[in-house]
């Protein structure tokens, strides 16, 4: 099987062993003229011996000749990369390995400042588990975001308080990605996390009614992390449900909405900090790229070729969490579900988000802020969705926005077709054309995607800790 050995090994082989034959027999025929055989005494053929020599020696020529300049150039620049070229270029191995590895750290958050410490991380898992974070006492983020199913949904769109209109993605290496939300409406976990809290069809509770949940049960943990709590005990200033646009919340003085505000925040922080230990890396197509060519098969190889080739994924699944952090409208139908303008909305509530990265309860805004300035909704974002990762994408099933997609074969068979013509909110991305993949092409595909499922987590962050 040739795509175990590079082909530079392959061609020194084929040439050492022609090489080789010639030589010895140019050997065998010099040692057996040496010795008296019948064929030598009986005719004393001297001539036949010189003519038998010539013409060795002749193709020992050639043969050094071809060795020595015959292909230079056809070996790999730097020898040290097994560059597996019986299946890639040296230009395509290039682009591959910009896909591998996931850098073992998510990149830095310095709007939250405890997004790293272990203490913020064990109350967010609390917090994730704890059922009491709703209106009803029955939804968590692990409701949606189920442990055992790559921390994704198995519905097409998640019940909670209410049935959404969106699938909800995985958490796993969530905390690499740029903007959160199919429409990146959150520019921060700890943000995103305050959105599900309080969503009507998430958690439906409100910060209030929070923020005496930690007063009653989380005081001591709270504090250890974040510092005192606000005094709440007067409910008269500080009712005990509430949130903006309810009249209890409205009429209170700035500064307790302020008090409250930031321990709603630091709910949110300390979710952060647990989910950006949901990491999951060093999957088989990693291990393949590290050096472990039989870490994949031989069917997934292809697949990959296809991917940053003939597919054009690579497009827009371009990083080593498997995308550009952008966002574009590749038409996918909204079936049965309400018109969703994606971005066009999503930047609108992200600008007037109090809790935006540039807002006054992040810990670092003048970076997040400059990025917010340039951000502006115009006709271009009309239905553009978050390009997500397709690390870990074999658990996360079903897909797209709309979760209406059961299977990658789906997936691949609608990218194939060039998608469809109506039935989604604005202009379907130009480049976007059929892809004429043939049956075992789309197979390959699939087979590729399913080695991007990475090692699990340590049991301790997949259960329900023990709560107050
Ligand atoms: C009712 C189900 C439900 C609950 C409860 C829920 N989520 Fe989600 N989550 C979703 C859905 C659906 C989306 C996608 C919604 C969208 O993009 O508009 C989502 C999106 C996210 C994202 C963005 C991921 C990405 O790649 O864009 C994160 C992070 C997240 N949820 C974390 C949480 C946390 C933390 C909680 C608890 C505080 C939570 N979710 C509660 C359903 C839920
Ligand atoms: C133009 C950019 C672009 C290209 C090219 C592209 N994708 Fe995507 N991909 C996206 C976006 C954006 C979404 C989300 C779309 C939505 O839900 O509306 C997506 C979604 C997916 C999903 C669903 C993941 C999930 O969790 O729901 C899979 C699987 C996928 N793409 C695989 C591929 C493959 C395989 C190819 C190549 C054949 C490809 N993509 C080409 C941008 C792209």
């Amino acid at each position: 099987m040739s795509f175990l050995v590079s082909t530079s090994e392959m061609q020194r082989i084929s040439i050492i062993i022609p090489f080789l034959i010639i030589f010895l027999s140019f050997v065998a025929q010099t040692f057996s003229l040496c010795r008296p055989t019948p064929h030598f005494t009986k005719t004393g053929n001297a001539t036949s011996f010189f003519r038998n020599g010539i013409t060795l020696w002749i193709f020992f020529c050639i043969t050094i000749s071809i060795v020595g300049c015959g292909d230079d150039n056809s070996m790999p620049i730097n020898k040290d990369i097994e560059t597996e070229v019986d299946i890639f270029t040296e230009r395509e191995w290039a682009i591959i390995q910009r896909l591998s590895p996931l850098p073992e750290k998510p990149p830095p958050n310095p709007t939250n400042r405890v997004a790293d410490n272990p203490d913020a991380a064990r109350l967010g898992q609390m917090f994730f588990f704890d059922e009491r974070f709703s209106k009803d006492g029955t939804v968590a983020c692990a409701t949606c975001h189920s442990p055992f199913h790559g921390f994704a949904d198995v519905e097409a769109t998640s019940l909670g308080a209410g049935r959404g209109t969106r699938n909800a993605p995985t958490l796993l290496n969530v905390a690499y990605n740029k903007w959160q939300f199919w429409d990146g409406r959150a520019d921060t976990l700890w943000s995103q996390a305050l959105i599900a809290l309080e969503g009507e069809k998430e958690q439906a509770g409100t910060r209030l009614q929070y923020a005496h949940l930690i007063k009653r049960l989380y005081q001591n943990e709270y504090e250890t992390v974040f510092g005192p709590l606000p005094n709440l005990t007067d409910t008269s200033r500080f009712p005990l449900d509430g949130k903006p646009g309810d009249t209890q919340f409205d009429n209170m003085s700035e500064k307790d909405k302020i008090a409250v505000n930031t321990v709603f925040a630091n709910i949110g922080k300390a979710i952060e900090a647990y989910e950006r230990l949901l990491i999951s890396r060093n999957a088989p197509f990693d291990q393949y790229v590290a050096g472990n060519l039989n870490a994949i098969s031989i069917e997934a190889k292809r697949g990959l070729k296809l991917f940053i080739g003939k597919g054009v994924c690579i497009l827009c699944h371009d990083n080593p969490n498997f995308t550009d952090n952008e966002f574009h409208n590749l038409g996918v139908p909204q079936g049965k579900l309400p018109e969703d303008t994606g971005r066009y909305d999503g930047i609108k509530q992200l600008l007037n988000n109090p809790f935006n990265g540039g807002g006054i309860y992040s810990d670092d805004p003048e970076v997040p802020q400059r990025i917010l300035d340039f951000l502006e909704p115009t006709q271009q974002h009309q239905g553009q969705f978050k390009t997500p990762t397709l690390r870990n994408v074999a658990r996360t099933a079903p897909y797209f926005h709309t979760g209406e997609f059961p299977t990658l074969e789906s997936i691949i068979d609608f990218n194939n077709a060039g998608g469809v013509p109506s039935g989604f909110v604005g202009m379907r991305e130009g480049t976007l054309e059929p892809l004429n993949l043939n049956e075992q092409e789309t197979k390959d595909l699939v087979e590729f995607l399913l080695t991007l499922t990475g090692e699990s987590l340590p049991e301790h962050l997949l259960r329900k800790p023990d709560l107050p």
